[in-house]
């Protein structure tokens, strides 16, 4: 036996910046935390974490604030990328060569795979999204656990806009929209930044491209709103944007330029 296993996926640029996955980071701890304190493994992934090993070193940071038994382990499949991380391992922290199996015994209780994506084909998405899935921590119902989170999404290079998916052990949950409000011309400038399962859908005729349009028409609607910040215009908007969309979170997340929504009602028609 050569003891080998088979890394799953691709070599792809390795882009990265310090602090460009917070608003994520933010997001899972607040929505994930409860779920990771309370798991029996608290493993995190951070899953192609790219040339430097920033984002993984900010999500252990991150986490330990909800979670503080909570650990990363990086996972890259670029050998060269893992090497040079290794010397930022410490306690709760460490980094290993590997592709989409996941090369850890443990199931996990949260895998992020954040532009990592957007460089495969649409094709590819639900295959990986599968895989991925089967690897979590699955749900315990007598613990109250809904089973472990793959959040897969996209953002710009300093993190001022991102879309996300959230999925569990039974599959896609929702989509999360976030952005930094003060550089925001209108809701669909968001669609650039869309995840790959999305991003070609943005055409009429597909749910998503219907979200961003209606999104569009409750922010110019709450244009007056404006003159009290872009916050409180962001706020008026997805509360009207709510009326007619299945949206799943609240003012305490509006406030932060997010708003999360089904996945059913996103979903792209087959
Ligand atoms: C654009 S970088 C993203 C870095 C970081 N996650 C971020 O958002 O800033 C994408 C990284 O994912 C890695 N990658 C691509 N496919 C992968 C796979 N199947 N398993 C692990 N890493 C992968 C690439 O080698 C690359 O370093």
């Amino acid at each position: 036996m050569s003891g080998r296993t088979t890394l799953v996926g691709a070599v792809t640029r390795g882009t990265t910046s310090p602090n460009r996955l917070r608003r994520m980071d933010r997001w899972i701890a607040a929505t994930h935390g409860a779920e990771l304190r309370r798991a029996e493994t608290s493993l995190a992934v951070d899953l192609g974490y790219g040339a430097t090993p920033w984002t993984a070193v900010e999500l252990l940071h991150r986490l330990r604030t909800v979670a503080p038994r909570a650990h990363v382990v990086g996972v890259e499949i670029e050998p060269s990328r893992v090497a040079a991380a290794r010397r930022y391992e410490r306690e709760g922290l460490s980094f290993r060569h590997g592709g989409f199996e996941i090369p850890l015994p443990g199931r996990p209780a949260l895998v992020r795979a954040a532009n990592v994506l957007r460089q495969y084909d649409e094709a590819e998405v639900a295959a990986v999204w599968q895989r991925l899935c089967a690897r979590l921590a699955p749900a315990a119902p007598e613990r109250g656990s809904r089973g472990g989170l793959l959040v897969e999404g996209t953002c710009d290079e300093i993190g001022r806009r991102h879309v996300w998916v959230a999925l569990g052990p039974e599959g896609p949950r929702t989509v999360t929209f976030a952005t930094r409000l003060g550089s925001l011309g209108r809701p669909s400038d968001l669609a650039e930044r869309l995840p790959k399962a999305l991003i070609h859908r943005n055409v009429p005729g597909e749910p998503v491209h219907a979200f961003l349009l209606d999104f569009d028409r409750a922010w110019a609607a709450a244009a007056p709103y404006a003159s009290y910040g872009a916050r409180q215009r962001w706020i008026r908007a997805v509360r009207d944007l709510a009326a007619d969309w299945p949206v799943t979170d609240g003012p305490a997340r509006w406030r932060q330029g997010e708003v999360t929504v089904r996945w059913g009602a996103l979903a792209p028609r087959a």
